[in-house]
């Protein structure tokens, strides 16, 4: 018997990769789903996945959580500014339980790109390839949900307003890269492998909002400002200026080309092509 631990698995990914690797054929009860807030995982132990408490700040925690675990998928965290601490509490703790390989979600071309998410990534990457324990990177592109949280406001003004110029995003959904993720740990072949995984065919935000526009059917356009207006309406709609020059930073890395890429790794582990864009926004819209 070999179990699966899945870290995040109370969040979006996380629940994507249980219920892959439960449609994989695995045994609920050789999932493990490791959770800050185990009353948030209810619903996964109600279907026979063992839920235990893990919190990537608290290494006591995390031993616990990973005693017994033979392979391990680690979700990278959402505290930003503490997540190389955090990755590397876990992989600590993992090397200590005896795990046999960590598979990470990290970011696209972690160690050289200057995306501002990129840092916390190379570093747990750098500690992930001195642990010694095998592993398996899987630098995941952006989620396509990501542009879904602002879809009411796009329709009702009719635009999408932002700095990302022409640049092209290999954009998939979260459920490809959690399946993705679960052929990387449940197949052979993906030992101290590093995967540059997005979407294809990567898209402009002109493309975005024009695939929006069939699928929602309200006309909505990209209209591209300026990284400085881009930050001055962003504050104008309420976000505090750190944010806005955060979502303004991920605006220019996609310019930059930073989002995208021409690696097909996705595809190859899928075994099949990523979701197309225009499915996936017509099943979100409804
Ligand atoms: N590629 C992209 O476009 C993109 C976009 C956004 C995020 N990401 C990355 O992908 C990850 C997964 O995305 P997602 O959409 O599934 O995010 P999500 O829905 O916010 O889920 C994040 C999960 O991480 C858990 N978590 C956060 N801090 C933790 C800690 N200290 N200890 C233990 N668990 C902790 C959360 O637990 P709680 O429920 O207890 O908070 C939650 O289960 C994110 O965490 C982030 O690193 C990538």
């Amino acid at each position: 018997m070999t179990t699966y631990a899945v870290t995040g698995a109370s969040g979006h990914f996380g629940r994507h990769a249980v219920s892959a690797l439960i449609k994989s054929g695995i045994a609920p009860s050789d999932i493990i789903a490791l959770v800050r807030t185990p009353s948030k995982a209810a619903d996964l132990a109600e279907q026979g996945v063992q839920v235990r408490a893990a919190d990537y700040s608290d290494p006591a925690t995390l031993s616990t959580a990973l005693d017994g675990v033979d392979l391990l998928l680690l979700v990278s965290g959402t505290e930003i500014g503490k997540r190389a601490e955090q990755h590397a509490n876990v992989i600590d703790a993992a090397k200590g339980a005896g795990v046999s390989r960590i598979v990470y979600t990290s970011a696209p071309r972690a160690d050289t790109s200057e995306l501002v998410l990129a840092p916390e990534h190379k570093a747990t990457e750098a500690v992930l390839r001195a642990s010694g324990v095998p592993f398996t990177i899987l630098r995941n592109g952006w989620y396509v949900e990501n542009y879904l949280g602002q879809l009411d406001h796009n329709r009702a003004s009719g635009e999408m307003v932002g700095a990302a110029g022409d640049g092209l995003v290999s954009g998939a959904p979260r459920a490809d890269y959690a399946a993705a993720a679960v052929a990387a740990i449940t197949q052979p072949g993906h030992e101290n492998a590093t995967y540059e995984l997005g979407g294809a065919p990567a898209f402009t935000m002109t493309d975005l909002a024009s695939a929006l526009t069939v699928a929602t059917g309200t006309t909505i356009e990209y209209r591209d400002v300026s990284p400085e207006e881009n930050q001055a309406i962003l504050e104008g709609a309420g976000l505090d200026a750190g944010t806005a020059e955060f979502v303004t930073a991920l605006d220019v890395a996609a310019k930059r080309g930073d989002l995208y890429t021409e690696s097909r790794d996705l595809q190859r582990l899928l075994g099949r092509d990523s979701t197309p864009l225009a499915e996936f926004l017509a099943a979100a819209a409804e």
